[in-house]
């Protein structure tokens, strides 16, 4: 059994890894548990929503997916991605801009699986991933966190809840923030990136051997955070670090 505490403080931080469907509730889940352990949250996802972002500007990926892999393979170097906390909300940064509101946006997100399927990208964003998590005291969520990122995180996660139900709550989260578009459209778009994540060569998503899974179709918010804080304070031997 690992103890890590001292004065009622992990001393010995670990890694979490959250993977799982789109629109599964995992980045929520992670944020959530994140703040509660005092650890460094990231969203893997929005790096490659961050690189589609940047293809999609600099012409070199069309609408209908054909991407210019040589060109976008030459710039990666010029892609610097970041994360600034501002109200306590975590907000992508591209070469310096602000673009929390665009990556989000349906255009990106129907473009975002051809991007993630290119495995220089793949290996350019694993390895700022890695970076990130050095120094572990981190829960990072994603498709392949679990099994090619942190192969050896002491805690992995994998989320999963039906289509609709992933589809109606981002149709929900998108219309909150004035984002037009139609239930269908992202039923459709959820369908699709999972077919799209599920069978690419390069690190497709799957259930690492050693995840807890965990299907949140009928569990409140609050019911999931409770079950990973649980499992969190099991496996740290911390049960009453919080109080
Ligand atoms: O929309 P949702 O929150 O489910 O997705 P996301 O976490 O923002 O990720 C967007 C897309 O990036 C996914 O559909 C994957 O194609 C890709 N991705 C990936 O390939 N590997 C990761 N670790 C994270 C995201």
């Amino acid at each position: 059994m690992r103890e890590i505490k001292e004065n009622g403080m992990h001393k010995d931080k670990i890694i979490i890894a959250i993977d799982g469907y789109s629109s599964s509730g995992k980045s929520t889940m992670a944020r959530s548990l994140a703040a509660e352990i005092g650890y460094r949250y990231i969203d893997s996802g929005a790096m490659y929503r961050a690189v589609t972002l940047y293809a999609i500007r600099h012409n070199l990926i069309t609408p209908d997916g054909s991407v210019d892999k040589l060109s976008l393979n030459n710039s990666l170097n010029d892609i610097k991605i970041d994360f600034k906390v501002t109200d306590g909300k975590q907000l992508t940064v591209l070469n310096g801009e602000i673009v929390e509101g665009e990556i989000r946006r349906m255009e990106v997100s129907n473009l975002v699986s051809i991007i993630a399927a290119i495995p220089e990208v793949r290996h350019d964003l694993v390895a700022k991933q890695q970076e990130l998590g050095k120094e572990k005291g981190i829960v990072m969520d994603g498709r392949d966190i679990g099994t090619t990122v942190f192969p050896d995180a002491e805690m992995k996660i994998f989320v999963d809840a039906s289509p609709e139900t992933r589809a109606t709550r981002r149709y929900k989260e998108l219309s909150d923030k004035g984002i037009a578009t139609t239930y269908e459209e992202v039923l459709a778009n959820v369908v699709k990136r999972d077919h799209l994540d599920r069978t690419r060569e390069e690190s497709p998503l799957r259930c690492a051997d050693d995840a807890i899974k965990i299907d949140n179709s009928n569990m409140t918010p609050v019911e999931q955070n409770n079950l990973l804080l649980d499992l969190f304070n099991k496996l740290t031997g911390s049960s009453d670090s919080n109080n």
